[in-house]
């Protein structure tokens, strides 16, 4: 059985990719301030990938064949308050994992976001100029850069925004609509905004075949369909039968204290669609497969 070495176990993504990944690989997983699950055949560890310490004893006498590196602050907010905090873990913790990869002669595919793009054009394609616009995506930016130039066997992996259910209750974009809902909270959601969602379990799907193929470079990957975040919302609420009078239709250029969000950073999944045989779905046939029980 093949070895993987899976950071953010305890995050969003994190957590569906060690579900799945444990059925077919030797999994080690890590995770840091949050419980993470431990499924079987997999090995849960604890450490902080800004101490390098903690990453010198990961390593001491483990070669994985692929590292999938999900862990980053993830959250613009708190990346426009603590930039520094932010540039260790997300471009620094990164740079030392891709040495680390490249020493050891391990597969390293580092997952980035759509939001490397300034979104003033939409459709980008893995070729496009990047132009981060908040902390969080200059961050991501650069190690996107310290990756490609530091491990030859390596992805950048662009994801989309994604939604569906994590065994750990993380929120997603889906989750907090419908948790909202629930608790009657009133949802704004830009009718402006476009991205490319994926569900989870879609993207992690992708993922594992491409931890399993020989690509290198750079990857985009997002569900088949742009649409606005209002958009979704009324997909998602006919789905699970609930009124969408909560549903709040504004605007991105209403007054907006918080980090710049681009307008459009939908992406062109046409590459991805070409070496992978997984199907990328749309928003509503995503939404269908992550509600169908409810
Ligand atoms: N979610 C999205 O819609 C989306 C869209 C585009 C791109 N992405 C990218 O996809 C990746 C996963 O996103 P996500 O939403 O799953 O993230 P998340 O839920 O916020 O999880 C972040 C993970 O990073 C870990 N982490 C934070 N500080 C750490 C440290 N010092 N040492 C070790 N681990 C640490 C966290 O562990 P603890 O909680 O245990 O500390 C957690 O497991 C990120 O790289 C993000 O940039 C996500």
């Amino acid at each position: 059985m093949k070895k993987i070495l899976i950071t953010g176990a305890s995050g969003f993504l994190g957590s569906v990719l060690l579900r799945k990944a444990a059925e077919t690989w030797e999994t080690t997983a890590l995770h840091f301030a949050h419980a993470a699950q431990n499924p079987a055949h997999s090995r849960l560890l604890r450490a902080d990938l800004t101490s390098g310490p903690d990453v010198e004893a990961l390593f001491k006498n483990f070669r994985p064949d692929v590292i999938i590196h999900t862990a980053a602050q993830t959250q613009v907010d708190v990346c426009e308050a603590d930039p520094s905090a932010c540039r260790l873990l997300n471009v620094e913790a990164t740079k030392f994992l891709a040495e680390k990869a490249q020493k050891i002669g391990s597969r390293f595919i580092y997952i980035s976001t759509d939001l490397v793009f300034d979104g003033k054009k939409g459709n980008y394609s893995e070729e496009d100029p990047v132009n981060p616009l908040s902390h969080y995506a200059r961050t991501k930016a650069a190690a996107e850069r310290v990756v490609l130039e530091t491990c030859l066997n390596a992805v950048v992996l662009r994801i989309a925004i994604l939604y569906g259910k994590s065994p750990l209750h993380r929120y997603s974009f889906s989750e907090w609509l419908r948790q909202s809902w629930e608790k009657k909270q009133p949802t704004p959601l830009f009718a402006d905004q476009f991205r490319t969602p994926i569900w989870v379990e879609n993207l992690v799907n992708a993922l594992l075949e491409l931890a399993s193929s020989e690509f290198r470079g750079i990857l985009h990957l997002g569900g088949s369909q742009r649409i606005d975040r209002y958009s979704f919302g009324k997909i998602l609420a006919n789905i699970l039968g609930v009124s969408d009078d909560l549903l709040i239709r504004k605007s991105m250029f209403d007054p907006n204290p918080s980090a710049q969000r681009p307008q459009d950073v939908s992406l062109n999944i046409s590459l991805a669609k070409s070496i992978l045989t997984t199907p990328l779905l749309t928003v509503e046939e995503g939404l269908r497969l992550a509600y169908r029980r409810q």
